[in-house]
């Protein structure tokens, strides 16, 4: 399958196609194993990775993102990037307006529920979505979500948690019930997330209903934007066959089963 780069609209939420070009690189260098650069696009941040810097690391940002977003996560904008200097396509995470800093983020997750006795809790909706991103990221092989790596939009009444950084994920998963989380801290971070608001295994299961659902020309349509510099042919066959196939309804299964019976928790 060639690649097949058109051009989309810039709207928020979206994955631009076309890859932009860095205007600038910023001196910050921002924790983490996979990012290569904090660079800028006209007045725009972006997070930028390299396809160099792990195995996958670019395709599975490029393919769980936009699933995540097609299924009803809420991701940061994502597109590649050209770094002018040596010509490479980067996987630029686009820092988002009116982002709360880490430490806000940190206490709406880690601050146990405070239910009002006229109005209810009003972080009610953040034990649905954790136990979402959770049951994601299980199916997505992601072994590395940990508190950081959600960005809170302020708003009120209505805030907004952005989950991003899916480079750790499998792009091609070993068996259809293959789960690698054990002692990760995609497992970890969720017990310790779920000690404070339980497991909403209803909500974790529409999301993954919603996976089982993605018809073939979307993950088709997902696989043919990643840039070549990512993921070779070859891959690029064995991704569409997963989905072709058995393999995504076998591990929905796989995964629901032992989310009730909490073998997956
Ligand atoms: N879209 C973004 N908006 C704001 N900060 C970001 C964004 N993407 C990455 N970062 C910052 O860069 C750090 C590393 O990014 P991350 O995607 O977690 O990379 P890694 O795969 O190396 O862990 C994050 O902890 C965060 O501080
Ligand atoms: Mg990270």
């Amino acid at each position: 399958m060639k690649s097949t780069r058109g051009t989309s609209s810039l709207a928020t939420g979206q994955g631009e196609l076309m890859p932009l070009a860095l205007t600038g690189i910023r001196p910050s260098q921002p924790q983490g194993q996979h990012i290569k650069l904090v660079g800028e696009v006209g007045g725009s941040v972006y997070y930028c990775k390299s396809a160099l810097n792990g195995k996958d690391v670019c395709a599975n940002e490029w393919i769980y993102s936009s699933l995540a977003r097609h299924v009803g996560i809420p991701v940061p904008d994502f597109c590649p990037i050209i770094d002018y200097r040596t010509g490479e396509t980067l996987f630029g995470s686009k820092e988002t307006w009116g982002t709360a800093d880490e430490f806000e983020v940190q206490t709406l997750l880690t601050t146990p529920p405070n239910a009002d006795p006229v109005i209810g809790d009003p972080f009610a909706w953040l034990g649905s979505y954790l136990s979402q991103v959770y049951a994601f990221d299980v199916f997505a092989g992601n072994v590395d979500r940990h508190l950081r790596n959600f960005l809170l939009i302020p708003g009120s009444p209505a805030r907004r948690l952005l989950a991003y950084d899916f480079a750790s994920s499998q792009l091609i998963h070993r068996a259809s019930d293959h789960f690698p989380i054990a002692q990760t801290r995609t497992q970890l971070v969720g017990r310790q997330l779920r000690k404070l608001r339980k497991f909403d295994i209803e909500s974790a299961i529409e999301i993954l209903e919603r996976i089982r659902a993605v018809p073939i020309s979307q993950i088709a349509s997902f696989l043919s934007s990643i840039p070549d510099e990512w993921i070779t042919e070859d891959q690029r066959g064995q991704v569409y066959e997963q989905w072709s196939g058995d393999v995504v309804t076998e591990r929905v299964k796989a995964l629901i089963s032992g989310l009730r019976d909490g073998s997956l928790l």
